[in-house]
């Protein structure tokens, strides 16, 4: 059976195109180009390296990024008075508090506080909420289930009718990517950590999302022949051969899985830019939707 590596860099430079496009455009018309402030606490080295190639992307298309390196014991009030402010600022239409916070922070708190309308994450209840019901649409989908649905896309792949598996079902990943498949018709299975016999149910997935971060947690003879799978996991395992000791890897054994998907994200390179790229994506709509007066 063919098998297809999905090249979500490549799908994530055709946006990142589009979006550059765009901010020409609207800088050409308004004077204006799109702001998102990254929110970054303490000093945990994978959320530095996301929070660095997020405003990496942004300047790469020309979106304005406001940065914020808060110190690891900010305290919750300074945080919030941050997250206020950007509120406020008419040149930021975007605001991302990167996760996780530290434990003295209330996460919650964090993300009610940013306004749904600059809530490029997706992650305000109001917005999720309006994930969750049918019928209803957010003003923001989080990005990496944005991601998902998008690769899928641009993949052709049906999702109608189909049987899609996602294993997690985190706040961020697994129950709003879950909502968008079963909102696109898909017959959906929502596994997680105190599922009993796992491969029984991942076997079943016509589209399979893997998004538990545990490395290496699916093996191929748990994969429907032929499905879809979307690796979401990034995990860090030790690795003495590698230069820095560790190497990122995905939920998915990749090496057992070829053999039965008929197509896979790679990892790092798979969902990873793609997410970004729908990071990108929120913040240009947001600022359209700011510059047009309609909230
Ligand atoms: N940490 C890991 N993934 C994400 C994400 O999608 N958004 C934010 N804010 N933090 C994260």
């Amino acid at each position: 059976m063919p098998f297809e590596i999905i090249d979500g860099s490549k799908m994530a430079a055709e946006i990142r195109k589009e979006i550059k496009a765009e901010v020409e455009d609207m800088k050409a018309r308004t004077g204006k180009v799109p702001g998102l402030t990254t929110i970054l606490v303490g000093t945990r080295p994978e959320s530095q390296t996301y929070v660095r190639n997020k405003k990496r992307a942004c300047k790469d298309v020309g979106i304005a990024s406001f940065s914020y390196d808060l110190p690891e014991d900010i305290s919750q009030k300074k945080l919030l008075k941050i997250i206020k402010e950007s509120n406020r600022n008419p040149d930021v239409h975007g605001i991302l508090v990167q996760l996780p916070l530290p434990a003295h922070i209330d996460e919650a708190a964090v993300q009610s506080a940013i306004s749904v309308e600059k809530d490029v994450d997706g992650i305000h209840p109001m917005n999720i909420g309006n994930l969750v019901m049918r019928g209803r649409k957010p003003l923001f989908i989080p990005c990496t289930p944005k991601a998902c649905l998008e690769i899928l896309d641009r993949l052709k792949v049906k999702i109608e009718g189909r049987r899609a598996v996602v294993v997690g079902r985190s706040n961020i990943v697994g129950i709003p990517v879950a909502m968008l498949l079963l909102h696109r018709n898909a017959t959906l299975t929502l596994c997680h950590s105190y599922t009993q016999y796992l491969p029984a149910k991942t076997i079943d997935g016509d589209i399979l999302i893997a998004a538990a971060g545990k490395p290496g947690l699916i093996r191929g003879d748990w994969i429907k022949h032929g499905a879809v799978v979307i690796d979401v996991g990034i995990n860090s395992v030790e690795d003495p051969t590698s230069e820095k000791g560790y190497r990122l890897v995905g939920d998915v054994v990749f090496e057992e899985a070829q053999y039965r998907a008929s197509a896979m994200t790679p990892v790092p390179v798979g969902v990873g830019p793609m997410t970004i790229a729908m990071l990108l994506r929120n913040t240009m709509d947001s600022a359209n939707r700011f510059l047009s007066g309609k909230k």
